[in-house]
């Protein structure tokens, strides 16, 4: 690292949807690169688990939520920053996507929805920026999108929806906390091997999944592909990038 350049060391970043997939593996790499980690999920279990698999345990602080419960996200996040210290960063990954053709998307399904992809991440963005919470050199927040920001699909108007409105928000929440030396920026990934996927894939024929897989001309991503460009996005080292989108398809959406 050149001596100008800090990383994360000694800065706390909150993970939601750290228990499996993409998120775990964005707690990993951010552990890897030194960063005070705290790994937000409903699993205890699992988010010990991911805890047990970085290279610093000690650098993991597990933190059970359920993010549907939106009024309990700024006491926690509080209660955290009283026990460990000054919060650098946020990246929220925690999600959910249920496939439903219109004439099923009534209301409380398409909230489920959007409460989770995108008022949870609101929420725990308005805690971490709370003037006596985020650190004072500033801080980045990421937020897991999709290529449903971007492109449409049959069933699911309630996922792009709640995918949608994280890309139009990063764009207005990146202007207004600038001043602070805050940084606001999305991923859109298109289709990575995860317990998400797998349970996608499980209601459809193989044929139905050959054909998904193929319209990603690098093939099908990997958590990891993910998580390599957080960490880069949420590194305070790459101080002036901030309202981006970075889409990472394997070229999905280039066609
Ligand atoms: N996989 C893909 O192809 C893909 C593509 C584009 C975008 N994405 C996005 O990437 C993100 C991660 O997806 P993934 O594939 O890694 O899915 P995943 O393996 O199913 O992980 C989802 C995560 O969300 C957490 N979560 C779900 N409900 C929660 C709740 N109520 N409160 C707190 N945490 C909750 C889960 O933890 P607990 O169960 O422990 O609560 C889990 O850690 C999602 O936002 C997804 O939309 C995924």
């Amino acid at each position: 690292m050149n001596s100008q350049e800090q990383g994360f060391c000694g800065l706390r970043v909150l993970v939601s949807g750290a228990s499996s997939g993409i998120g775990r593996q964005i707690a990993l790499e951010l552990i890897q690169k030194g960063a005070h980690t705290i790994l937000l999920g409903r699993r205890k279990e699992k988010l010990e688990e991911t805890a047990q698999l970085s290279c610093a345990p000690d650098r993991a602080e597990v933190c059970v939520l359920d993010l549907t419960r939106l009024e309990d996200i700024g006491p926690a996040i509080g209660d955290l920053a009283g026990r460990l210290g000054r919060l650098y960063g946020l990246c929220h990954c925690a999600g959910v996507v249920q496939t439903l053709p219109l004439a099923a998307s009534k209301p409380e399904r398409v909230r489920a929805m959007l409460d989770l992809n995108f008022m949870a991440g609101l929420e725990l963005a308005r805690a971490i920026t709370r003037r006596d919470i985020l650190s004072e050199t500033g801080g980045s927040i990421l937020w897991i999108a999709s290529i449903y920001a971007h492109v449409g699909a049959p069933g699911q108007i309630g996922y792009c929806a709640s995918k949608g409105a994280i890309t139009a928000a990063v764009r207005a929440m990146a202007l207004e906390l600038a001043s602070r030396k805050v940084r606001v920026n999305s991923i859109s990934p298109g289709m990575v091997s995860t317990d998400m996927t797998d349970a996608a894939a499980s209601r459809m024929s193989k044929e139905q999944w050959a054909h998904i897989a193929a319209l990603h001309p690098l093939g099908p991503g990997e958590p990891r592909d993910v998580a390599r460009a957080a960490a880069f996005l949420l590194d305070p080292d790459n101080r002036w990038i901030t309202g981006a989108d970075l889409i990472i398809d394997g070229g999905f959406t280039l066609q």
